[in-house]
């Protein structure tokens, strides 16, 4: 990794002859969630370790804020612009104008849509996240009828579709054989038969049950539903929740229900406060997404952009006008089961931020 850090700056100093004050440019959405200052805070550790100038800017969930820091970067004079979009297709703006000033452009964990100005996009695998999350909902489920919440994230975000996707590719066979039988969406009952789901119909499901990856709105939503939904609705609950500050909103509304005896409840994000509440048997798991290894495959990419290189890829995600060349990283799902081995003894958090570890 330092061996890395190391070219990439001799690279970006070589490739910036009288190099400019900032040579890489980082856009995160929002620091209301742990996730994004974990990316932050790993960035400012890579970078810092390799002496390159780069400035890490938050967008606030805004993308006109996201739009002028983008501006104010390329002002700046960066050669790489590592962009994690508030909204998929408003960003195509900032990513035409960074092209326009000959800066290459990194779709960083959520893609760029409707532009050809994409370079490459860093990314984890988010199928699998999604598949991991039905795989969790099938292993705990027995017998016919079990009670299937959906929930999904923002419909401004591209991953939203992607993890709803592989959710979807695991439970459809499960809904359609009658394991479960899905509460909160008549959407989704209307297509059950369907094993793959276009976009537009993707769309209409996540139309119903989106949290917008806002902690409030999956509260609200989650209370709606448990008022409307029978004793017998609940019982015990398989919720199909996206992400980990959403899923810990989620859980205290089922937990708070005296119908409901059990949760069972998804996420992803290794959020520390979702990590104690999987020790504490508040959330069952999570999807580990090791920042660190989407943070060095940034930093490689932009080492080989600096060199006028290709990045080396595995794969393409289309972005609705051309096939934008990837390299997914694997996930690691994270239960009560394997929660110290997967987030303590592999050094992503330390023991001491939790109670109760065994
Ligand atoms: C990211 C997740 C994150 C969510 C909300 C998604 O695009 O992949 O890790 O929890 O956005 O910010």
């Amino acid at each position: 990794m330092k061996k890395f850090l190391i070219v990439f700056a001799t690279a970006l100093a070589l490739a910036s002859c009288g190099a400019p004050p900032t040579q890489v440019g980082i856009v995160l959405p929002t620091k209301d969630e742990e996730r994004w200052i974990q990316d932050q805070t790993r960035f400012q550790d890579a970078l810092k370790t390799a002496g390159v100038s780069a400035e890490v800017l938050f967008s606030e969930k805004d993308p006109a804020k996201e739009k002028a820091n983008v501006e104010t970067l390329i002002t700046k004079g960066i050669k790489v612009l590592v962009l994690c979009p508030v909204d998929s297709a408003a960003a195509a703006a900032s990513a035409d104008a960074a092209a326009k000033a000959g800066v290459k452009v990194v779709a960083y964990d959520r893609l760029i849509t409707g532009t050809s100005n994409v370079n490459f996009y860093v990314t984890f695998d988010s199928f699998s996240v999604g598949a991991a999350w039905g795989n969790f909902l099938v292993s705990k489920a027995e017998g016919k009828g079990n009670n299937l919440y959906l929930y999904a994230g923002a419909a401004s975000d591209n991953n939203a579709f992607i993890f709803f996707a592989g959710a979807w590719s695991v439970l459809q066979p499960k809904i359609a054989d009658g394991t479960f039988v899905i509460v909160n969406s008549d959407a989704a009952i209307a297509l059950k038969g369907k094993a793959e789901l276009t976009r537009d119909e993707e769309a209409s499901i996540i139309g119903q049950v989106t949290t917008n990856w806002n902690p409030n709105d999956a509260k609200s939503k989650a209370e709606s539903h448990l008022t409307k939904a029978t004793a017998k609705q609940k019982g015990i609950a398989f919720v199909l929740s996206p992400n980990d500050q959403t899923a810990r909103a989620i859980a205290d509304v089922f937990a708070k229900d005296k119908d409901v005896k059990k949760a069972y409840t998804t996420g992803q994000d290794a959020d520390k406060a979702s990590i104690q509440y999987i020790i504490d048997g508040k959330q069952s798991m999570t999807v580990l997404k090791d920042t660190r290894v989407l943070v060095a495959d940034a930093i490689t990419t932009a080492i080989t952009f600096a060199k006028g290189g290709t990045p080396a890829q595995t794969k393409t995600y289309n972005n609705g006008v051309i096939d934008v060349p990837a390299k997914p990283s694997e996930v690691v799902s994270v239960t009560q089961d394997n929660v110290k081995a997967a987030i303590v003894d592999s050094g992503y958090y330390p023991a001491s931020d939790f109670t109760g570890l065994k």
